[in-house]
């Protein structure tokens, strides 16, 4: 128990050092998208799985005048978020919660992102965890996603690890798995696209209700 809170304290740290230095930038592709909707100002956005915020941060940057709530199991990562977000005036509401069940009414919220988050789920999880997000979100509402992809090179040492580190439900993210599952369950595809970076082949998902 100690063990696992000091190892999600220094995950903080870590999450952060990360994101921000991610080959091929996935979440500026998250900002580029806001940035191109227009109808996106005054709006409620909910990060799922959102760590210590840095992608919600972001996104307050880009829309100051939205509600943004920053959702994680982990009261490390949101108390990491908590403080980061009081030095930098950010209003963000960081909200302990599981992604397989959001505290957040039908059809209430414009936006949902999701980065890094889908592919720590079972597989059973990760669909009931889409199912929420489709029931949160407003029709014709917007969902990005963020997540692994195939790896180009040394790809079975790539899926060795996802197995190693997340189970064996991981792998189904990869490729068109994602986009098979957000059809699924209703979500029409407006874009798909891809980093793939050496260090976290990624790909990026736009998707609307
Ligand atoms: C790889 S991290 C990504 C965090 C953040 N989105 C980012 O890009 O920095 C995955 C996050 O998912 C969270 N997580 C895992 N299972 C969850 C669940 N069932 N509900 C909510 N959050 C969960 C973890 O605590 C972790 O913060």
């Amino acid at each position: 128990m100690l063990r696992n809170r000091v190892k999600f304290y220094f995950a903080g740290w870590f999450l952060e050092f990360v994101d921000a230095r991610l080959a091929d930038r996935p979440y500026e592709w998250l900002l580029h998208q806001i940035a191109e909707l227009t109808e996106l100002q005054e709006v409620a956005v909910l990060e799922v799985g959102a760590g210590t915020g840095f992608a919600s941060r972001a996104i307050e940057r880009k829309l100051p005048e939205a509600l943004i709530a920053a959702v994680d199991l982990s009261p490390e990562l949101l108390g990491h978020g908590r403080r980061v977000a009081s030095q930098v005036g950010s209003t963000i509401r960081f909200i302990r919660a599981d992604g397989c069940s959001l505290p957040f009414a039908d059809g209430s919220l414009e936006l949902v992102v999701s980065a890094f988050f889908l592919h720590e789920l079972s597989s059973a999880k990760r669909s009931t965890a889409v199912g929420e997000i489709r029931r949160i979100l407003k029709p014709g509402g917007l969902l990005l996603v963020a997540d692994l992809d195939e790896a180009v090179r040394l790809r079975r040492l790539f899926r060795f690890y996802l197995l190693l580190s997340h189970g064996a439900g991981a792998k189904a993210v990869l490729g068109h798995g994602l986009v098979d599952l957000l059809t699924s369950h209703g979500f029409e595809i407006e874009s798909r696209g891809g980093g793939r970076g050496k260090l976290l082949p990624h790909q990026v998902v736009r998707a609307r209700m």
